[in-house]
């Protein structure tokens, strides 16, 4: 799914099913009620930036539950793939503003954000990507960043396997899931690699939290 060139009806329902995986694997209602909302009220609106929405579920079901909560919470979410952009489009009004674009633009425009986040998109970053990625993240930060992506395992690889041999040929779900798996970090990995100042912690099931408080030094 990271070719420019690929099938675009399977790159829509690839989309479609992150909401579904995001959901079993991904824990952002936990990282939400954990790290996001203490974060929230105080009779202010503060502000987050999703970094790669891909299909867009992960900044609604933020902007739904903060909502519910009755808490003030404004989201901007980026993605440079042209189709991610489309396919957001097409859906229901969430409440979030969803912009073609990427952290570098960002940083470049001057925005800040209360909190930065990203889901599945460290693994998919080569080394300059990533050194990149993350400094774009502090500078973006003012309060907090929280990169949630998968942990390589054994187990893990063959769970996912099986749960999604129903995808497969379907959607990139399958294959492009199992690759992102194997290129996905372990947790002394990601530790050895990051700045000073970011803190990995695992999560379940099988995830890695890559975070940094406050804005960059
Ligand atoms: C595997 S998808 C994850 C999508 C979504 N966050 C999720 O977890 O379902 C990774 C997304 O990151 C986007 N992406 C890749 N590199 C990026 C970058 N440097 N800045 C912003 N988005 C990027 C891709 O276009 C893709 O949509």
């Amino acid at each position: 799914m990271d070719d420019p060139d690929c099938d675009s009806v399977l790159l829509e329902r690839t989309y479609r099913q992150f909401a579904a995986i995001n959901r079993l694997v991904s824990g952002w209602r936990r990282v939400y009620r954990t790290r996001i909302r203490p974060r929230l009220g105080s009779g202010r609106r503060a502000t987050l930036l999703d970094i790669g929405f891909g299909g867009g579920d992960i900044p609604r079901a933020i902007a739904r539950w903060a909502a519910r909560d009755g808490l003030g919470l404004d989201i901007t979410a980026i993605d440079p793939e042209p189709r991610a952009i489309r396919y957001v489009r097409g859906l229901p009004d969430a409440g979030v503003r969803f912009e073609r674009a990427t952290s570098a633009e960002l940083v470049a425009r001057g925005e800040r954000y209360d909190m930065v986040i990203s889901n599945h998109l460290l693994h998919h970053l080569d080394d300059d990507e990533r050194v990149d990625l993350l400094r774009d993240s502090t500078t973006l930060a003012r309060e907090v960043s929280i990169h949630n992506d998968l942990a390589r395992a054994r187990l893990g690889y063959a769970a996912f396997a099986v749960a999604t041999l129903p995808l497969r040929g379907r959607s990139f779900a399958h294959d492009d899931g199992l690759l992102s798996i194997r290129r996905s970090y372990r947790r002394d990995e990601l530790r050895a690699i990051v700045p000073p100042g970011w803190r990995v912690e695992s999560m379940f099931p099988q995830r890695l939290l890559l975070t940094h408080e406050g804005a960059a030094e």
